[in-house]
Parts: C-alpha cells; structure tokens; sequence
C-alpha cells in the first residue's frame, strides 16, 4: 500500500501558511485595484460558468494551491481512479463511478475485463423497462398501466434518485409520479403509500448491499401492504409480486431471496459506491420518470465534467481549483461549514444529496494508510434553497461570527416565466441571487450606515463586514445534462479534497457502530430485563422511558 503525502510537510505548505498571514479579503480593494478580477477567476466547464472572483482566490493563492495539489499527488490519484486501480483500499475496490457513464465505444478495464460493456448492457436492459412502463405495455396484475413508481432505498439508493426527480420534475412524463420510502419509521412507508392504486404501482427496491435493515424491512411492509390491498379487492395472483416489483443491487442472490425474480434485477458493481450511484441502475425511477433519451443526456452532463476533470489545465480546471479553495477555507481559515444555497426551488434537496457524498467521503480522521490524519478533514455541507435561507439563516452568514465560504447556483432560464405586475418574476429571483454575493463580499461600511442617517447606538449592529467568501456557479436552464454537470462537480471537488488530505474517500466505517448496535438493543427494548440491566444508565433511563409511555 502507497503511503499519503502528508500535506502539511509539504513547501505548499508552508507557502500557504505565509500567504494566510499577510492575507486581507478586502474584495473592495481587490477588484478596485483589478478591473480584470471577474474576468480573470471566472471560468467554464461544460454548460457551468463558475464565477470565483469573490472567493478568497488571487494569483499567489491559485499557484500555491496549484502546487499542494501537484506535491500530493492530487492528479496521479485521479488518473488511477479513472484507470480504475484499487483506490478505495480500506474496502479493496476500484472506483469507478465514471465508468458508469463513459460511451459504449469506451474501454475501463478492471481485473482485464472491459467494465463499460457491463455498464451498457444494464442501461440498455434498464431503457427497455422503462419504455415499457412508460408506454404501458409493463401491465400490473389487473392489465392496467403503471401510474407511481415508489423507490425503496435510503442513503445513496435514496437521496441521488430523489433528488434528481425532484430536481427534473418539468422533464418528468405526464400521468407518471414517483415517490420515495427511505426511513425505517413506519411513518414513511405508511404516508408515502397512503392513496397508492396497489393495481397501478411499481415497487423499485433499491440497495447496493440488500442487506440495509431500513430497506428490507420497508420493502417487507410494502409487499404485505401491497398483497392485503389486492385481497380486499379480491384480487388473488401468484404472479402479482413478480409484476409490481423489481431491485436494483450488486447483490442478485439476497435478491431472489427477498422474492424478485432475476429478470426484475438490475445490477451494478462494488466499485460503485452508495453515494455515487445515482447514475447506475439506482437510477431507474429517475429513467422510467424522465425517459431513456434524458437519462442519456444526464449521463453525458456527468461525462462532460469527467472530461474537463482528467484534461483541463490544472489552473483552469474548475472541480480542482474549488476542492482546493476548500482546503485553502478549512485548514487555513478554519471554516468548519460550507454553504450550498441553490437559487432553484428544483434543487431543493441538492444540499441533502450533497450531504452525503461529501460528508459520508471525507469525514475521516485516518488516512488510507491507517495513520492519523495531519489536519482537520471534511467540513459540514449544508444549505437550502434561496429565497428561503435568506429569511432564516442568512443572518448568520452575513454578520455572525463564524466564516461559511457559500456556493450559489442559479440558472438564466426559468421554467415558469410568469410576471408580477411590469416584473418578470423570475428576475426579481435573480435579483436577490446576485445581491447576495455582491453583499457578502462587499458588505456595508460604518460610514455608509452614518449616512443614511442610522441614530449611532445601533450603527454597528446595521454595518456589514463584507469579505465573506461565495462561489457562483451559473448554467443556461436546469437540463438533464446540467444536472449531471453540477454533481459531477461536487463528485470531483470532494475527491480533490479526500486526495489532498490522503483519506480514503470512498469507504464509510463509521456507520457501522450505530447499526450493529441499533440491533443489540432490541432485546432491551422490548423487555429482557438482563438485557435492559446491561445497559449504561443512560440508554436505561431511556430505554425505561419509552417502556413507560408506549401504549
Ligand atoms: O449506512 C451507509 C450506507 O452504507 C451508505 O453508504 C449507502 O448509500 C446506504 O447505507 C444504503 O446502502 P444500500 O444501498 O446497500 O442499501
């Protein structure tokens, strides 16, 4: 096994630690003294225009950076990531979720066979399904077409497909809804079914594993939910359960087990992480709802990126320079939170998705080879959609104590181009979009507040310090394809700061314990008392509590 580079032994370093001394945002003085500053740190890659002008970005920055990521080895680990060698070491596995949306004609071998052949087979056994719900010629146990698709997954085989639908609803065909299950509280399968035609529904069981307690033990409610709806009505079919649910999981045995016939399972591969599937067959809900040709076009949005990551001039190279701004926030600043504030209501669960891939990657605090990390790893993601953050945790960012570089992506075409009065509405949305980076970065002077005649005790509660980091990321309209582009970007910025760091980005021990011990606990829970006596006395006291109040 390779060993990581320790970055912080690095003359990068060293650099960056000399630059954050002498380090003033004062973005009024930068982009007084460089009429160019916009033009210079703005930049594309496929449909996104990336502004980083009001980032803590200048020229002795990007190259300082440029060369922490060239004395890690940050590209050697993409081209063995893209070549497919074993990166995630921890788990003994290629990563390889770009091979998932490489063209037909292309070639990524693992262990000497040509894993793109795979990947397009399933796609095309995945196209043919969803046409055929899609036209209704995929008939239920009474003849009649399928109307809701509900996908069962949590993690990685849930938050990628519900987000996407949500995100591509306007691409989604008319007569077609889908919905998700994904927590293990009753309440979910109970309210997501709640008026579901069990004559006219498709179950899609998703998991990697098919060993996830949450899902298996949803999917078990559903088809018992679903076969005591077809008695009521009398129905009674053998074949019922074969044509109303389908998997997806690189486990095709526990599949079978669980009752789905093979020919209902599509499968992927270990060297496709959760977080990283949305792309695989996970996303079959997504293709049956917005149809082959778009899933198509959202590959090819992923692809776009890949190519830009593993070719663009590293001083141009977009999911590079903003991995390692990352850095540059969270070893050097101290930032332990970064915002994602999408100013489209579609992306409302981008920042729940993006949770996930870049907490569930780089919160770690061993590097691959097992030894201690040398700096603080994986900042917290988080965000909502604007207009909504502005009134409610804005606040915070602006004139809180605490320094929260913020993404924000907007898109120039609306769906809805409805107007208010002489306003199109869409650009009133924008307009707060665009206010929002100009006044974190330049904020409000003391004297600026004095002149508008605010009475002096409460004129520094009204000044605004400015100087807050923000990136704009911008695209003509929310595609297929431009949503394959902004994950891939997110996908690609948390691998430069995994690889920067030398974690293992791709495995996820630390979900281990809470579930082996959800499981111990049961027997406490419900009334072995050595098992309850067993116990730290907190669990007891809590474990007692719920004893005592359920009816
Ligand atoms: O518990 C974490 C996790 O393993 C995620 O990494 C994964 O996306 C999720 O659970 C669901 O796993 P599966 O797809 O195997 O059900």
């Amino acid at each position: 096994m390779s060993h990581p580079i320790d970055p912080t032994t690095t003359r990068a370093w060293a650099r960056l630690h000399d630059l954050h001394d002498g380090f003033t945002a004062d973005f009024r003085a930068r982009f007084a003294a460089d009429p160019q500053r916009a033009e210079r740190l703005s930049f594309t890659a496929g449909d996104l225009f990336v502004d980083l002008s009001k980032s803590y970005l200048d020229d002795d920055v990007r190259d300082a950076l440029l060369e922490l990521a060239e004395e890690t080895g940050v590209a050697a680990r993409r081209d063995a990531m893209l070549r497919g060698e074993r990166i995630n070491v921890t788990e003994n596995r290629a990563v390889l979720h770009t091979a998932l949306r490489r063209t037909a004609d292309d070639t990524v071998e693992v262990d000497g066979h040509n894993v793109v052949t795979d990947v397009r087979e399933v796609l095309e056994r995945m196209y043919a399904f969803a046409t055929k719900v899609r036209e209704g010629s995929w008939r239920g146990v009474t003849g009649k077409a399928i109307t809701t698709v509900v996908n069962i997954g949590i993690g990685g085989s849930d938050l990628g497909p519900v987000m996407a639908y949500e995100a591509l609803l306007p691409y989604v065909k008319d007569g077609l809804e889908c919905r998700f299950i994904s927590n293990i509280d009753p309440t979910d399968v109970g309210e997501t079914l709640r008026g579901v035609d069990p004559e006219t529904v498709l179950f899609i069981v998703a998991s990697k594993t098919f060993t996830t307690l949450e899902t298996l033990t949803n999917a078990r409610q559903a088809r018992s939910w679903f076969l005591a709806q077809l008695a009521a009505r009398g129905i009674q079919d053998a074949g019922a359960v074969a044509k109303h649910f389908v998997a997806v999981s690189t486990n095709l045995e526990k599949v079978a087990e669980f009752g789905i016939e093979p020919a209902n399972a599509f499968g992927f591969w270990d060297w496709v992480g959760g977080r990283y599937s949305v792309d695989s067959a996970v996303g079959l809900s997504l293709a049956i709802a917005i149809g082959p040709e778009h899933f198509e076009e959202f590959l090819s949005g992923f692809r776009t990126i890949d190519e830009h990551f593993a070719t663009a001039p590293t001083a141009e190279n977009v999911p590079l320079l903003m991995g390692l701004l990352n850095i540059w926030y969270v070893n050097f600043f101290g930032a332990a939170t970064h915002a994602v504030l999408p100013y489209a209501q579609y992306l409302h669960r981008f920042p729940a998705y993006l949770q996930q891939l870049t907490m569930e990657s780089n919160g770690k605090r061993v590097r691959w080879d097992g030894s201690p990390v040398t700096t603080q790893t994986g900042e917290v993601f988080w965000g909502e959609p604007g207009t909504n953050g502005q009134h409610a945790f804005y606040q915070l960012i602006h004139q809180g104590t605490q320094l929260i570089p913020a993404d924000f992506i907007a898109f120039a075409n609306p769906v809805f181009a409805l107007v208010d009065g002489d306003a199109d509405q869409h650009e009133l949305f924008l307009g707060n979009f665009f206010a929002q980076t100009k006044a974190l970065a330049f904020g409000k002077t003391l004297d600026e507040v004095r002149a508008e005649g605010t009475p002096e005790e409460i004129v520094t509660a009204r000044e605004f310090p400015g100087n807050k980091p923000t990136a704009s990321i911008m695209a003509p309209a929310l595609t297929p394809a431009v949503l394959g582009q902004l994950i891939a970007l997110y996908e690609h910025i948390t691998f430069t700061q995994g690889a920067v760091w030398g974690i293992d980005s791709f495995d996820q021990w630390g979900v281990e314990l809470g579930k082996q011990m959800a499981k111990e606990l049961t027997p406490a829970i419900s009334g072995d008392a050595a098992a309850l006596e067993a116990q730290d006395s907190s669990t007891r006291k809590l474990i007692e509590y719920y004893r005592a109040h359920r009816k």
